[in-house]
């Protein structure tokens, strides 16, 4: 494999890469993804070294990923869950970090409910840090595998990193305001040279997010409160979860569960608006039946399962380059 170097550290949001850098994970993930159709499902690339999955919120998907990942790529990897750690008896993230250095791991993946709880930790440990979402913040590598699966079925791997998805329109449906996998998907998309239309309720977007990664999102990226004109004739249309879990103590932003599906989701009828060859991702969970019709959530247009598939490629990228070579040693996959 030819090897050129990852100019980061860590990977703690995909605002800290250009779209050369996305493209050498894109690309890295496409070559491991055949790893996982082997009967034998491991190499020997990250023997001997150690990675822990320190998860202070719930996952059911990213957590296992990882772990598949890194075992996959024979590293150890030992996972912490919040209920089992240490910071239910009152120690801080920072203690945590430093003890868990103390036992000298190469790569800690951490999810925490506080924005900007990766880059605190990232400055207190002098291992790899990867961000598996950061309260509503970010979340990378769920982003790096949806534009591995668009890039996929729909974009030019032979492109310029900046236009392997230019001429193709996301429309990205659903609670805007507590999404990490939109805010990152909104960066990672432009920045490959794709449109982007955010659609939700007035209530579910924060004002001036076609900002959020300046003069490129604010060209590439358009809110488009309703759905039928959002989805119309898009090639990707990406639902989102309604995160109920983040509203804490905010008053209701939308009528009911009922109105906000009615209005929303997407049904085979309101699939009609995007292209007919259009594909339908999530990133998961799923609440079927609201955000997403379950003929479509099963339906051939379908590729949520696919980016399951594709998230441990991906991770398993995103471990090689931080966690692989370090050191002036070289790896080989
Ligand atoms: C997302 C998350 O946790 O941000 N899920 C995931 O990582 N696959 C989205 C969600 O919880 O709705």
């Amino acid at each position: 494999m030819t090897e050129t170097a990852f100019p980061h550290r860590h990977l703690l949001g995909i605002a800290d890469l250009s779209a050369a850098d996305i493209v050498q994970v894109l690309d890295l993930g496409d070559t491991f993804l055949e790893i996982g159709e082997r009967p034998i499902k491991k190499v020997p690339t990250l023997r001997g070294r150690t990675v822990i999955n320190l998860f202070f919120e719930n996952s059911t998907r990213t957590r296992t990923s990882f772990e598949i990942a890194a075992k996959r790529m024979s590293a150890d990897a030992v996972n912490i869950s919040a209920a089992a750690s240490s910071t239910t008896k009152g120690e801080t993230l920072i203690d945590t970090a430093r003890n868990l250095m103390a036992m000298r791991p190469d790569v800690i993946v951490v999810r925490h409910a506080m924005g900007g709880a990766a880059h605190m930790l990232a400055r207190s440990v002098d291992c790899a840090v990867v961000n598996a979402g950061d309260g509503q913040h970010e979340h990378p590598t769920q982003a790096l595998l949806d534009a591995a699966t668009i890039r996929r079925h729909k974009g030019r791997r032979d492109a310029p990193p900046d236009q392997q998805l230019a001429g193709l329109t996301v429309a990205i449906v659903g609670d805007i305001a507590h999404s990490r996998v939109a805010r990152s998907n909104l960066l990672a998309l432009t920045r490959l040279g794709a449109q982007v239309r955010l659609c939700a309720p007035w209530t579910l977007i924060p004002r001036g997010i076609e900002d959020l990664g300046g003069a490129e999102t604010r060209a590439r990226c358009r809110v488009v409160p309703q759905l039928a004109e959002a989805l119309d004739g898009v090639d990707v249309v990406m639902m989102l979860r309604v995160q109920n879990e983040r509203t804490g103590g905010e008053a209701p932003r939308f009528a009911n569960t009922r109105e906000f599906s009615r209005t929303y989701g997407l049904s085979p009828r309101t699939l009609g608006f995007a292209k007919p060859d259009a594909i339908v991702m999530h990133p998961g969970p799923i609440n079927r039946g609201v955000e997403l019709a379950p003929e479509v959530a099963d339906g051939d247009r379908a590729v949520i399962l696919e980016q399951v598939t594709w998230g441990v490629a991906t991770r398993m990228a995103v471990l090689y380059l931080l966690g692989g070579v370090r050191g002036g040693e070289a790896a080989a996959a």
